[in-house]
């Protein structure tokens, strides 16, 4: 493991098939720069839940110590990103009158108002993991995206409250201690996903992230600028590796390669009278399993568990009356978004438009590992560098070749909003 006088900040996404971990610095504009990673296959993590921190812990010092090997730095910091269905968000409100008012507001007090959103009853068994403002009113006038200085009597927030189980996120915090590396911050992986993927046109106008992942497929939904809800479905791409096992009497790991390799989302397109021999992918105990295998049938096995996942998506796009009124679509990122034909199933059968995303070119990921399940670990790092949360706990430490700045640092000055 590297040690010098070198440090970095690390983000971790724990995810159901995979630990991703980068290392990163800021640079004086406030943008992460990569200096190394780690990607490791996961372990204590099903359907994006912690199960088993002691086997998390492997996987996730692996990740974090191949990430400092590569990049020559000390992860000092970490900030983990979270999914799976635990997850959770709702809307609030806040408001505070600004004492001897009519006065200049501060910063502090549009902090303030934030918080007030998150004063909230929570449903047992959750705790808070975010607050992100929708919207800042300035007596009682919208729309007001950097209040700070204006003159008024009162203030208010209109906002999305993020919560996530409390034993998960303790999870997190024993982890992240056993690896004596100081947690700044933890989010979810949704809204890592959407900050890698999305454009600010898109998340204007309106727009669904699906980050299709082995075991859960999340979703944030964007209109206005802003964040209106998040949500997840407990099945991901590995469940249709285990349906094509089941149902072709394949071992899972051939499964595996058949959907990779042969897989499309729309069996109309394949000829059915293709077969597959199976005979020479690799089958770990069970070589002497599976050899012919119809690729027409192949498909249909995709085809009906995309269709019981989208089926799940659109239900929660609806709960916001917005299936079919986002006019950016549905953004499809995380390994399952690369299933051939999945955008044009989407069009044909939800009637909205889709399109397959990578983390955006300014993020800077280096060409390995510039893949859709990639996007939620790239976010993470533009997350954690716009948090204002993160800015009052986090104190990076500087790279002095890269003149690499703290998250705290990089945040004063900074307006409240997005
Ligand atoms: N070319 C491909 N076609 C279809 N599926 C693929 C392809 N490549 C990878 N996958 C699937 O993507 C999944 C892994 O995606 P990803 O790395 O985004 O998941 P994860 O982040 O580990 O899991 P989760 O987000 O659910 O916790 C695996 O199930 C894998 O089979
Ligand atoms: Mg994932």
């Amino acid at each position: 493991m590297a040690r010098n006088e070198d440090y970095g900040i690390v983000a971790v996404d724990i995810g159901t098939s995979k630990v991703a971990a980068l290392m990163f610095v800021a640079d004086d504009a406030g943008r992460p720069a990569v200096e190394g990673y780690g990607v490791v296959s996961s372990e204590g993590v099903k359907k994006g839940i912690i199960t088993d921190v002691e086997a998390a812990i492997g996987a996730i010092s692996a990740a974090v110590a191949k990430a400092e090997d590569t990049s020559g730095l000390v992860a000092r910091q970490a900030v983990v990103g979270i999914g799976g269905r635990h997850i959770s968000s709702m809307r609030s409100y806040g408001m505070i009158p600004l004492e001897k008012g009519p006065r200049r507001i501060t910063q502090d007090d549009v902090d303030r108002v934030v918080s007030y959103a998150g004063i909230l009853r929570l449903p047992e068994d959750s705790a808070l993991m975010g607050i992100i403002p929708r919207d800042i009113i300035v007596d009682g006038q919208k729309g007001m995206n950097r209040p700070v200085g204006m003159n008024a009597v009162r203030i208010e927030t209109d906002a999305v409250v993020i919560t996530a189980n409390t034993q998960q996120l303790e999870a997190c915090d024993t982890i992240m201690k056993s690896l004596r590396t100081e947690l700044a911050g933890k989010y979810a992986n949704s809204i890592c996903a959407a900050e890698a993927v999305l454009s600010p046109e898109e998340k204007e106008w309106g727009a669904a992230v699906v980050d299709m992942g082995a075991g859960t497929t999340d979703i944030s939904i964007y209109s206005d600028r802003s964040l209106i809800r998040l949500a997840s479905v407990p099945m991901g791409s590995a469940n249709i590796t285990n349906d094509i096992a089941k149902v072709l009497q394949v071992p899972v790991n051939q499964a595996e390669q058949l959907k990779v390799r042969f897989g499309t989302a729309r069996p109309a397109l394949v000829d059915k009278d293709e077969v597959i021999d199976a005979s020479t992918m690799a089958t770990g105990h069970d070589a002497s399993l599976g050899c012919a295998v119809s690729r027409s049938e192949l498909c249909r096995v995709i085809e009906a568990r995309i269709f019981e996942i989208l089926d799940r998506v659109a239900a929660e796009i609806d709960a916001e009356g917005l299936l079919g009124r986002l006019p950016s679509g549905i953004v499809l990122t995380g390994g399952g978004s690369l299933m051939p034909y999945l955008p044009e199933f989407i069009q044909e059968n939800l009637k909205v438009p889709a399109r397959v995303a990578r983390p955006s070119a300014d993020l800077g990921l280096p060409k390995q590992l510039d893949f859709p399940q990639m996007s939620a670990a790239a976010g993470l790092m533009r997350t954690c560098l716009m948090d204002r949360s993160t800015a009052g706990e986090a104190t990076a430490q500087k790279k002095e070749r890269h003149r690499g700045r703290g998250v705290k640092d990089l945040l004063k000055g900074l307006i409240d909003l997005n």
